[in-house]
């Protein structure tokens, strides 16, 4: 098992260890009944992870004596509302959970972001672990302290900046995970050897067809790889107000495409056209070498992710929505550009001609 050390340096005490490894489930019970103290533990478990795995977690806890109980709500992003929010902490108050009870986020990012915004404000709050099951969990969203909810208006608006105690990572969950939601953690992964780690990107070149496959050795190494990754990010920027804005690249066009598909289109498969729009938004402004650009797009083809934005998903939504955006974010949309790969940038102004003119080229 790998133990990757999150540093908070102005908050120590909010320092946390990301163990991964493959099979690891007893391990991680025996960590949790070593380290934590607390005097019970609820697990909160999405309906699909709580029918594939709750049975199973639950009695590795209840195996090192720990008191564990099971929450269960809705699978699916429309559950990540105010509704299960209070339902969840009545559940809890039912339970008897108090300050001296932990919770732990079992699933994706849907139950880590549910799970920690609960855990940030339940009696004015209360430790958390998360055990990510989806790949996007995996590398990214289990790692960073931060949770939320969705508004009718729009996602994530409501939420905290809460970091778990710990985060484990058993990479045997992707045994039972979909192509569909594996692809969507690739595309996380691909924008992190896009953004800082040219050997990573290399990787993802050279082994595409074991990545497809699932070779476990293979994906523990990139695992451990992103987690690295957006560990360094979040130490260096962990309230989201700088460096770790370059996690968005690919998301300002890639956004506006899946909300404007009414999201048919899937986050990963949005963001994998919109890397390649920005790659080529940053050729096109003479930032990024054109052999670049050309690497980024075949790894994005070789993976079977979108490299083409579907007619049926019209240029002037798409520009409506990153105008909505821009608005929403004091008239400046945050565009990630690259010098080369593993070399991002900020910058507030890409021309509207620029982004239009690439949205219409990347049509089939
Ligand atoms: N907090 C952050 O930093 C952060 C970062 C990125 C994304 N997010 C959030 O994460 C969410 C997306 O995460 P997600 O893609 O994990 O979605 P998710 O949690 O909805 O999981 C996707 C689907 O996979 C199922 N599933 C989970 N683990 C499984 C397994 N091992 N086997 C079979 N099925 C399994 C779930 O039941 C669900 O139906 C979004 O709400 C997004 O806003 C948060």
């Amino acid at each position: 098992m790998k133990q990757i050390k999150l540093n908070l340096e102005r908050n120590v005490s909010s320092s946390y260890d990301i163990c991964i490894g493959h099979n690891i489930l007893d391990r991680i019970g025996l960590i949790i009944a070593k380290n934590n103290g607390a005097h019970r533990h609820i697990v909160i478990a999405d309906s699909t992870v709580s029918a594939l795995h709750g049975d199973s977690f639950l009695d590795i806890l209840r195996k090192m004596n720990l008191t564990a109980d099971l929450i269960e709500f809705p699978a699916g992003e429309a559950s990540k509302n105010m509704d299960t929010i209070l339902s969840v902490a009545r559940q809890l108050i039912e339970l008897g959970a108090d300050r001296s009870s932990a919770l732990i986020a079992l699933g994706g990012g849907v139950t880590g972001d549910i799970v920690g915004f609960v855990a940030s404000i339940y009696m004015r709050s209360i430790p958390y672990i998360q055990v990510p099951t989806t790949l996007v969990a995996q590398v990214d969203s289990s790692i960073g302290g931060k949770t939320g909810i969705d508004l009718p208006e729009g996602k994530n608006l409501l939420g905290t900046f809460y970091q778990p105690k710990g985060v484990f990572i058993d990479l045997q969950f992707l045994d039972t995970l979909p192509d569909y939601e594996f692809n969507n953690g690739l595309a996380e992964i691909v924008k992190y050897g896009i953004i800082d780690d040219v050997t990573l990107f290399d990787l993802l070149e050279n082994q595409t067809e074991d990545i497809k496959k699932r070779d476990m050795t293979l994906m523990k190494r990139i695992v451990q790889q992103s987690c690295t990754i957006k560990r360094g990010i979040v130490e260096i920027d962990e309230k989201d107000v700088g460096i770790r804005r370059i996690l968005n690249f690919g998301h300002t066009i890639g956004h506006a495409v899946e909300a404007e598909s009414g999201y048919t289109i899937s986050h990963g498969d949005a963001v994998s056209v919109g890397m390649i729009a920005a790659a080529r938004i940053c050729q096109k402004l003479d930032y990024l070498p054109s052999a670049d650009r050309k690497r980024i797009e075949t790894l994005i083809r070789a993976l079977d992710l979108l490299d083409h934005i579907p007619e049926s998903i019209s240029t002037p939504g798409i520009l409506s929505r990153i105008a909505t955006d821009k608005k929403k974010k004091g008239h400046i949309v945050h565009f990630v550009l690259l010098k080369r790969i593993g070399v991002p940038f900020i910058n507030g102004s890409v021309a509207d001609r620029i982004i239009h003119e690439t949205i219409e080229e990347l049509r089939k």
